[in-house]
């Protein structure tokens, strides 16, 4: 094997030994089936290439300074592919099969678990499409669920870094009573105007407001959002925003490290009266947000006058990784390890 600079990946792919399968055929899941093939051979009428019916989750596993392997509340992804299941329509899988998948697909390719000093980490994502050659507009009888791993870097070059973010109102990801809440493919396909934009400015990334009324703060590109003030950490209630993992354990965090927790409604206005704001999310863990301009007003909503994160948001930030690597007590009991 070709010699991986672990302290050098990007956010991106490489293929690695395995992927796990399973197959829904007549109404139920099948055995758990390893390939050793990037390739999924499926019809040129799958439901999944036309219709959109597919649906992804993203968690890691992270190789600890104890030298342990563990992955981070895999039920909680579980449970959210159960939601996205049930809002496109599409057989459910249970957190048992879901997690079992899981701890297999990291054991299977433990060389390519970056070590701990690199700051790198296994990303694991699941994949479930619909795959019925069909091209009336219904669900699909049929599906494939496989699950592939491959090592990451920081999600945004830098790491925990302060990133420049753009209010978009030409483009939503996702519609009011849409599939915003949901991991499936269209929200990204959706997401790739604004991204691009964003990028072309010179922005790490765009930013989004309510799409029926554009008062309110809803996400940071594929991130949700969060604020600090007034020792409060404050973060959207939206129906169009992707229910975050990360964020829903920050906010334990905050309330551990003695902060109000606020889940409502942010009016964009609002934003001038946080001392600190990031964004949120596996991949990215916590990205602070040095500042958001709005093209339309020509304001900028700067939190981090010297470029740097801010104290609270480096807490948490800190307290959650020193959790998801062992480091600190896992009081919640989040964590579970794949390999001793
Ligand atoms: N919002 C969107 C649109 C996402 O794609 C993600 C990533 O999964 C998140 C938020 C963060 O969710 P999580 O913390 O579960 O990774
Ligand atoms: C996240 O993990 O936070 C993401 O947004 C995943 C992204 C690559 C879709």
């Amino acid at each position: 094997m070709k010699e991986i600079d672990w302290s050098n990946l990007s956010f991106g792919y490489m293929p690695t030994d395995y992927n796990v399968r399973c197959y829904y055929r007549e109404g139920a899941w099948g055995e758990i089936e390893v390939s050793s093939s990037e390739i999924i051979p499926m019809s040129i009428a799958a439901t999944c290439l036309h219709y959109g019916q597919e649906a992804f989750e993203g968690l890691k596993a992270y190789r600890c300074p104890d030298g342990k392997v563990r992955i981070f509340r895999p039920e909680e992804n579980a449970a959210r592919l159960q939601a996205t299941c049930r809002g496109l329509v599409m057989p459910e899988i249970s957190t048992e099969l879901f997690i079992e998948m899981v701890k297999k697909v990291v054991r299977l390719n433990q060389r390519f678990i970056p070590p701990y000093e690199s700051g790198a980490t296994l990303y694991i994502r699941p994949l479930l499409i619909g795959t019925t050659p069909q091209v009336g507009v219904h669900p699909a009888s049929e599906y494939l669920f496989v699950i592939f791993v491959t090592p990451v870097g920081p999600y945004f070059k830098g790491g925990f870094s302060t990133n420049p973010y753009v209010i978009t109102r030409d483009y939503d990801r996702s519609a009011p009573l849409g599939t915003g809440c949901y991991k499936v493919g269209g929200n990204y396909a959706a997401s790739l105007r604004a991204n691009k934009w964003a990028h072309d400015q010179g922005y790490s990334c765009e930013f989004y407001l309510d799409a029926k009324e554009k008062k309110y703060i809803d996400e940071c590109g594929a991130a949700n959002f969060f604020g600090i003030k007034d020792n409060s950490y404050i973060t959207p209630l939206s129906h169009s925003i992707l229910p975050s993992v990360t964020n829903m354990s920050l906010m334990q965090l905050a309330e551990d490290l003695g902060l109000k927790v606020e889940r409502r409604q942010i009016p964009l206005e609002e934003l001038e009266t946080f001392e600190e704001a990031g964004a949120c999310g596996t991949a990215a863990v916590i990205s602070p947000i040095e500042r958001i301009d709005d093209p339309q007003t020509g304001h900028s909503y700067v939190f981090a006058k010297d470029g740097k994160p801010g104290p609270i948001s480096s807490k948490l930030y800190h307290k959650l990784i020193n959790i998801q690597y062992g480091i600190e007590p896992d009081t919640h009991g989040w964590t579970k390890v794949v390999i001793e």
